[in-house]
């Protein structure tokens, strides 16, 4: 039970609560502290009206003001392209081998063509265009389907074994575990390790796998393994290996055979964006 307790002149005023004896003072907020309290309730409904803020089903209120992030970063990428339509407009209809002779236009398709890159390529051909197993490598000047800026552009819109393409570039390498003997595979896949130096597994067996390799394989890689761009058949002779070139790789290669899909391109990105990637790639170190 609770007594209230004996007040005297002079105490402080409370607000008449009492637990246990224990009375709650009565000092109120500082007036200054009250006023900033319901201006910053009015400044966030305010707020709240003149811009995007409530989230409803689709999207959130507008605002009276009409301002948008987004509206604000398209305005932004209209300003820069208005700013490069004029140098875009020539990277999009010069003749591709002259685009590296004009040195403007060349750093300027260089740079927007390694953007174009880190967004679109980066994913398969890694973030240097170093490549990975299945990926070439973009860096070295060992070429599946051919390094001048015209054939790069070319891979670029059409891509590689797609089917959305019809003008996509395609070759298929038979399956030969359907085709030959386990025993000429092995053959064949001692004779290509030596092909690029390397040891042979089992060197009696590489006799025996020059033939197999002549009658089955010269047709698209070369009577000396030297590939055969026109087919994208890759030089096997160079010891970079789009896939590996140990004996269990190889011969994983030879039985099934491989099928690198890539998409196309000119759909997706603009003329100048094709051939800003493609003085992109030309550039870093094997273009020819
Ligand atoms: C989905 C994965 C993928 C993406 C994305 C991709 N590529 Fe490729 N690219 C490949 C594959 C796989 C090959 C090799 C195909 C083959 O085996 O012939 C290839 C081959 C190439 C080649 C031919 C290399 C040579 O030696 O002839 C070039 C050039 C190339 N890509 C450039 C690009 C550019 C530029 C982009 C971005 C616009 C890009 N690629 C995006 C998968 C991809
Ligand atoms: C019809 C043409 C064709 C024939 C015939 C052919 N190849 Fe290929 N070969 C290719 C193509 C195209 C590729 C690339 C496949 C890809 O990138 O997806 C390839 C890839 C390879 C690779 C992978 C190279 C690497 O860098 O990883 C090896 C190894 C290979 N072939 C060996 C052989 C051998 C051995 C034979 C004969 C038994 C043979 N090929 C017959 C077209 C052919």
């Amino acid at each position: 039970m609770s007594k209230k307790p004996q007040r005297q002149e002079g105490d402080p005023k409370t607000t008449g609560h009492i637990w246990d004896g224990i009375e709650e003072f009565d000092n109120p907020m500082p007036r200054w502290w009250l006023w900033t309290f319901y201006a910053c309730i009015i400044w966030g409904v305010a707020y709240t009206v003149a811009y995007p803020a409530w989230p409803l089903v689709s999207r959130a209120t507008q605002g009276v003001l009409g301002y948008s992030t987004r509206a604000e970063v398209a305005g932004d990428i209209a300003a820069v392209d208005a700013a490069n339509a004029a140098i875009t407009a020539r990277l999009a209809s010069m003749p591709l081998e002259e685009i590296a002779q004009d040195p403007a236009l060349d750093s300027f398709a260089i740079s927007a063509g390694a953007a174009v890159f880190r967004t679109w390529c980066a994913q398969c051909h890694g973030a240097g265009a170093a490549g990975a197993k299945g990926y070439p490598n973009l860096l070295d000047d060992d070429w599946l389907w051919g390094g001048d800026i015209d054939a790069i552009h070319t891979t670029i819109a059409h891509g590689i074994r797609n089917e959305e393409d019809d003008d996509a570039r395609y070759s298929q390498m038979p399956a030969f575990g359907e085709l030959l003997e386990e025993q000429e595979i092995a053959q064949v896949v001692n004779y290509v390790m030596t092909l690029s130096g390397a040891a042979a597994d089992d060197p009696a067996l590489v006799g025996a796998g020059q033939t197999v390799f002549e009658d089955n394989c010269a047709s698209c890689h070369g009577e000396k393994g030297l590939g055969d761009r026109t087919q994208g058949a890759p030089n096997l002779a160079d010891a970079i290996w789009l896939f590996g070139g140990d004996a269990k790789t190889l011969t994983h290669t030879v039985t099934n055979s491989r099928f690198g899909v890539m998409p196309s391109w000119q759909n997706r990105l603009t003329e100048a964006e094709m051939r800003a990637v493609a003085s992109y790639v030309h550039q870093l170190g094997g273009g020819e």
